[in-house]
């Protein structure tokens, strides 16, 4: 695949493709590759410049490509049992294994992230070896005007390229994070032209902006970072948690923003797999200070706005039972109102999308079209932080590139 040496409009033109996929990111590629193998004439169109955007940004320029603990728990999806099948048949030990045989440096992180050694474009460079090696061929820079179904006998797509025609059609176009990196609403636009489903999308892994005494009182702390354990609807994450200009991010509020709607409240545990009341009665036995022993814990300034916020004597000598109960769960069930999240710009995933009820989940063929196909982000399924999307992306393009 050559970005720059692309073939002519009438090229594109002249022959009926096997296939055609709709966006050269991490899930159009892959199946690509994957169809290309097994013979088919495959071309992949995107109206951006060039392929895979999204994985040169990801992972601060190193691309978190897989988890090696990826299972159908880590993601979100309204039909839960829908994303079994697929992750099960190519599990993150399968894209390790295609890494491997390109020679990818890459290290393991915490929690089972894999993350490039050096850079993400590595990753892209082994993406463009494979559809290199399967005849893979590629329409960039082109806007999809139009999509005409041929009743029974494929698809005929109107772009600024002129008129191009498949047999099968495959939506890989992502979703709505990210606008600069040219996301769009094609896939949900081309679901419902062709009578399916799409469950209401919103921003996902996403900061959550707080407003008012809050807003000025994290705007202060901005920067600062503590471990915490952040819950809301019975899910919670212990991980990181910043403060920013806007409210609250770092990967534990990236994390639960996946679960978190308008008007609920996050549960936050500042001082996580601390016995707590066990701890400030050895504080008031011992008569020693309750401010310091904060400090071995928070930066000093989250101490101050702590205790700005609930007052609490230096020393807990005459502080009852009942009291150190309170002050316990104070510190371990800090409950915030987010005011409203940090909205698709910020988010690194869209929640919602194309219905998985409308998908075959064996060939990600539409059940009410046939021949077309949605795959990747573009489908309502959302992994948590930690290399769980990429898994996504490429166990259902791998799933449906063996289907075509
Ligand atoms: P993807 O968005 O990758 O590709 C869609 C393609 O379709 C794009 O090339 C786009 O140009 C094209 N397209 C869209 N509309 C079109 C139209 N109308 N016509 C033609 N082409 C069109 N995940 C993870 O697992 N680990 C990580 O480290 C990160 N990090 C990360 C950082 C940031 C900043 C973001 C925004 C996202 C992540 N992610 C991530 C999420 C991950 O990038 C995402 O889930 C996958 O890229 C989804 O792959 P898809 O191929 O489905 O869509």
């Amino acid at each position: 695949m050559k970005e720059e040496k692309q073939a002519s409009t009438d090229h594109f033109a002249a022959e009926t493709w096997d296939v055609i996929i709709v966006g050269a990111g991490a899930a159009g590629l892959m199946c690509s590759a994957t169809a290309g193998y097994r013979g088919k004439r495959v071309l992949v169109i995107d109206h951006a410049p060039k392929a895979a955007a999204k994985i040169r940004i990801s992972g601060g320029g190193k691309c978190n490509f897989t988890n090696v603990n990826a299972a159908p728990e880590n993601y979100v999806c309204s039909n839960p049992h829908f994303v079994k099948s697929a992750l099960s048949r190519y599990p993150s030990r399968e894209f390790i294994d295609l890494v491997d045989r390109h020679g990818l440096e890459y290290e393991e992180r915490e929690l089972g992230k894999l993350f490039c050694s050096n850079r993400a474009s590595d990753l892209i460079q082994i993406l463009r070896t494979e559809c290199d090696w399967a005849q893979v061929e590629f329409a960039l820079k082109t806007e999809i005007e139009k999509v005409i179904s041929q009743e029974g006998e494929g698809f005929r797509l109107r772009t600024s390229q002129g008129d191009m025609r498949c047999r099968k059609l495959v939506i890989a176009s992502g979703a709505l994070s990210f606008a600069k990196l040219k996301a769009s609403d094609f896939g949900y636009r081309i679901a419902r032209q062709f009578g399916l489903n799409v469950i209401a999308t919103r921003p996902g892994l996403v900061p959550l902006n707080f407003s008012g005494k809050w807003l000025q009182r994290f705007s202060d702390l901005a920067g600062l970072s503590l471990d915490v354990r952040v819950s809301c609807r019975e899910r919670s994450f212990q991980e990181a948690m910043l403060f920013t200009h806007q409210g609250l991010s770092g990967p534990a509020i990236l994390q639960i923003s996946n679960y978190w709607r308008h008007g609920d409240s996050i549960e936050i545990d500042l001082l996580p797999n601390l016995d707590v009341l066990s701890e400030l009665k050895a504080i008031r036995q011992q008569n020693s200070n309750f401010h310091h022993w904060l400090n071995t814990f928070w930066p000093k300034r989250f101490t101050q706005m702590w205790l700005n916020l609930y007052p609490a004597p230096a020393r807990l000598s005459n502080a009852g039972d009942e009291a150190l109960e309170t002050l316990a769960e104070q510190l371990q069930r800090w409950s915030l109102y987010p005011s409203e999240d940090g909205g698709y710009d910020k988010a690194e995933v869209t929640l919602g999308g194309v219905d998985t009820n409308e998908i075959s989940s064996k060939t990600f063929e539409s059940k009410r079209c046939a021949n077309l196909y949605f795959i990747g982000e573009v489908l309502d399924v959302t992994g948590q932080l930690g290399g769980y999307n990429f898994q996504w992306a490429w166990a259902s393009a791998v799933a449906c590139g063996n289907a075509l």
